[in-house]
């Protein structure tokens, strides 16, 4: 299938983007480089031993979405492209709503206008952020405690109304959990830009030595070691995912909802602890008082992927901190201060 991945240079569209190529399909990346580079695209071709189709643009610049939709002639679209961290939400709701709220609207009327209607969406366990449950399945109660959480629960209901307007529409939402990890090949994966908010990266930098100790936020949740527990899932498996989803569309009519997790819950003193063997380094920590916002844990119940897209997390935490330490090392400053040289 030709496919729009609109974030398609970030990383789990990066990521998304290689394994759709080795499946077969033929993905054309729309970013804005917002949060990206395009020294992704260059490696992720440099992977698929092809080149890659790439469009810079905005989903905020309506007419140029309508025009790629007009003369792309795309099968489906992946929409990642949004603006995804928690606390800057809380800081700049009207920019969150706007990138991903207005930013989706402009998409789907493109999609509309020129027949396009399997969508795989990128939502987030964060939808599930009021239910109170440690382990959610998708038929939980929603509600978010964050504005980039609300925006996407408000994009649910949109594909959801959509949906129900129009029987042509297949929607996959796809309620990812903690991504993390990198490319065995070390040549892709996470470059925040600014200081990270998430865990895994905060901790791959303090392995490679741009920051000097972790903060644990809490260490008196009710788990088993006192810290947050979370269902960290590989972003090759997310990436795997996505393109099962993609090619279960046709089978589901109207807006349904994934979620792609590994089912299994990991500590942050267990990162810690992978991620010093697998680098070999000492992560020096200190636990501080809790982050507002978390909750002590928050783990998918994966099994409807499992039966209906026959999908499931093959790569466990070991995984995880080898290809992330793997990725860390070899660019200690992710893609800046590459030169462009697909062998640098
Ligand atoms: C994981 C655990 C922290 C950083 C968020 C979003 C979610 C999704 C993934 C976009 C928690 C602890 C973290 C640190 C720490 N993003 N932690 N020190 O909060 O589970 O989920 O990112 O889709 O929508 O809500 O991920 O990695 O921030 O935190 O102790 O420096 O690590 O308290 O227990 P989270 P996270």
């Amino acid at each position: 299938m030709r496919v729009l991945t609109t974030g398609g240079a970030g990383y789990i569209g990066s990521h998304t983007v290689l394994a759709l190529i080795e499946a077969g399909h033929e993905p054309v990346i729309f970013d804005n480089f917002d949060n990206s580079s395009p020294e992704a695209v260059r490696r992720v071709a440099e992977l698929a031993g092809r080149d890659i189709e790439l469009i810079e643009g905005d989903l905020l610049d309506a007419d140029a979405v309508d025009r790629v939709l007009s003369v792309g002639n795309f099968d489906a679209v992946i929409h990642f492209a949004g603006l995804k961290a928690v606390g800057e939400s809380t800081a700049q709701p009207l920019r969150y709503y706007r990138t991903n709220v207005v930013g989706t609207l402009n998409l789907l009327d493109a999609m509309q206008a020129n027949g396009v209607c399997q969508l795989v969406f990128s939502s987030s366990a964060t939808v599930y952020g009021t239910s109170g449950a440690s382990r959610c399945a998708e038929d939980l109660p929603l509600g978010t405690t964050n504005p980039y959480g609300t925006t996407k629960l408000q994009i649910e209901q949109i594909l959801d109304d959509l949906a129900a307007s129009d029987p042509s529409w297949h929607v996959a939402k796809l309620r990812y959990f903690n991504p993390v990890g990198a490319h065995a090949s070390g040549r892709i994966g996470e470059d925040p830009r600014d200081i990270p908010n998430n865990l895994m990266p905060y901790v791959s930098q303090v392995a490679v030595g741009r920051r000097d100790h972790l903060s644990v936020y809490g260490g008196d949740y009710p788990t088993p070691d006192g810290t947050g527990v979370r269902d960290f899932i590989h972003v090759v498996d997310l990436a795997a995912g996505h393109v099962a989803a993609l090619e279960a569309l046709p089978e589901f009519p109207g807006a349904r909802a994934w979620n792609l997790g590994t089912g299994e819950g990991n500590s942050v003193l267990e990162v810690v602890r992978a991620f010093e063997r697998a680098s070999g380094k000492s992560i020096p920590f200190e636990i501080v008082d809790r982050r507002p916002g978390d909750v002590a844990e928050l783990v998918a119940d994966p099994s409807r992927a499992r039966v209906e897209l026959h999908w499931k997390a093959e790569r466990g935490l070991e995984d995880v901190a080898r290809d992330s330490w793997n990725w860390q090392r070899n660019n200690p400053f992710g893609y800046e201060n590459s030169d462009g040289d697909a062998d640098a």
